[in-house]
């Protein structure tokens, strides 16, 4: 058997430009980075908070590595559940203000492992139309009857769910978008959620670290009674600058997912020094505030910038500021004109992003500084317009 069908789709991809080619970084994730041998200021990580390569975080992982090793060496049931797992789900738990937390290796299988240890044929999940691709994905494996609604609109969630006789049913969102930077509605949704007797699940891998107070995230923002959203998963490769993700909530809730969340217990665990690097970020990014003030100061800075240019944002108050271009072939000539300028923003296509809306995904982060938002616009105005 040949590959020639392959080929050929591949070649059609490169046609419509959707071809993806990774790029290789040479320095740590920070604002001046090396990629593929030229220098950059980059714009389009998650590290918002800049922890990624923060020096306290970087010694943990060190001295756990020291103390533990490198690999987690078996799954958290056999005998792969450190010390280290376990006071980080503690600190988590309470960070969330949660029972419980329990951690994940990545927020995919964080997602994938919830649902699906929640829902079967019997149920219904009911999705966000923007949800990130780990949440659909996870509703589709589950084998619950699969609906998605408009997005951010509690009146279509409601529609839906009325007609639901399901056994028990679900409702999933992003809390902060990742392709776009809205919030969820999180009250409204909530309201639908009683009333109907659903679950909320809510994906706060953006929002953690930027949101709230204290970095609580979207729950915090909204104080949300804990009651109210059932299922809180976060991810720790973002704001909190490491890798890995969890889930709080009820005893009951991670009871479960203990027993049931395939994607917890047929895999190794994280690495521990992974776990005791997160420790350090969760403390920093609970206490450091001023990362929070100053990454909204660049926010505004930048929004304000755009809207002076005449370049049209979306409506987000978060550190991810799309620039929407439209078809894939701009987004990508624009980006490469942004590279020849030495910024860097990779272009996101379909089908991550809806058809038609290819866009350079703008992210800000606490380690840029004023006049690397500036040097942007600056590019910007050069570029875009
Ligand atoms: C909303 C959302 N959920 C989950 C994930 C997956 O998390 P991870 O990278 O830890 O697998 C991502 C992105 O990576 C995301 O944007």
């Amino acid at each position: 058997m040949s590959f020639d069908d392959l080929s050929k789709e591949l070649k059609l991809r490169k046609e419509q430009s959707l071809y993806r080619q990774r790029r290789t970084l040479q320095t740590p994730q920070q604002p001046l980075v090396q990629v593929d041998g030229r220098e950059y200021l980059a714009f389009c990580s998650n590290d918002y908070l800049g922890l990624a390569n923060h020096p306290d975080v970087i010694k943990s992982f060190q001295d756990a590595a020291n103390l533990y090793g490198v690999g987690g060496g078996a799954s958290h049931l056999v005998n792969g559940h450190s010390q280290t797992h376990h006071e980080l789900e503690e600190a988590l738990a309470d960070f969330t203000g949660r029972p419980r937390a329990l951690l994940f290796s990545t927020g995919y299988m964080a997602n994938i492992g919830a649902v699906n240890a929640l829902l079967n044929k019997q149920d219904a999940i009911f999705q966000d139309r923007l949800n990130h691709a780990s949440l659909l994905d996870a509703g589709l494996l589950s084998g619950a009857r699969f609906q998605r609604y408009l997005h951010n609109d509690a009146d279509s969630l409601a529609k839906k769910l009325e007609k639901s006789d399901a056994r028990r049913k679900l409702v999933v969102t992003d809390g902060v978008f990742s392709m776009d930077g809205d919030l969820a509605d999180l009250p409204a949704l909530s309201d639908v959620c009683k009333k109907e007797s659903a679950w909320l699940m809510v994906d706060d891998a953006h929002g953690f670290g930027c949101l709230g107070e204290q970095g609580g995230g979207c729950a915090e923002y909204y104080a949300m009674p804990n009651q109210d959203l059932q299922v809180l998963v976060g991810t720790l490769g973002k704001g909190f600058g490491t890798a890995g993700a969890f889930v709080a909530g009820s005893e009951a809730l991670i009871e479960t997912l203990v027993q049931h969340a395939r994607t917890y217990i047929y895999t190794t665990s994280m690495p521990p020094a992974v776990a005791a690097a997160t420790l350090t970020s969760l403390r920093i990014l609970r206490e450091e505030t001023w990362r929070r003030e100053h990454l909204n100061k660049l926010i505004k800075q930048f929004r304000k910038g755009c809207e002076a240019l005449g370049l049209a944002l979306m409506d987000s108050p978060t550190p991810i500021q799309p620039i929407v271009i439209g078809e894939s072939e701009k987004a990508m000539k624009i980006s490469q004109s942004l590279e020849n300028d030495g910024i860097f923003i990779s272009a996101i296509r379909p089908p991550t992003v809806p058809q038609g809306s290819a866009r350079l995904r703008v992210t800000l982060s606490a380690s840029h500084s004023e006049a690397q938002v500036d040097r942007l616009l600056r590019s910007l105005e050069k570029v875009v317009l």
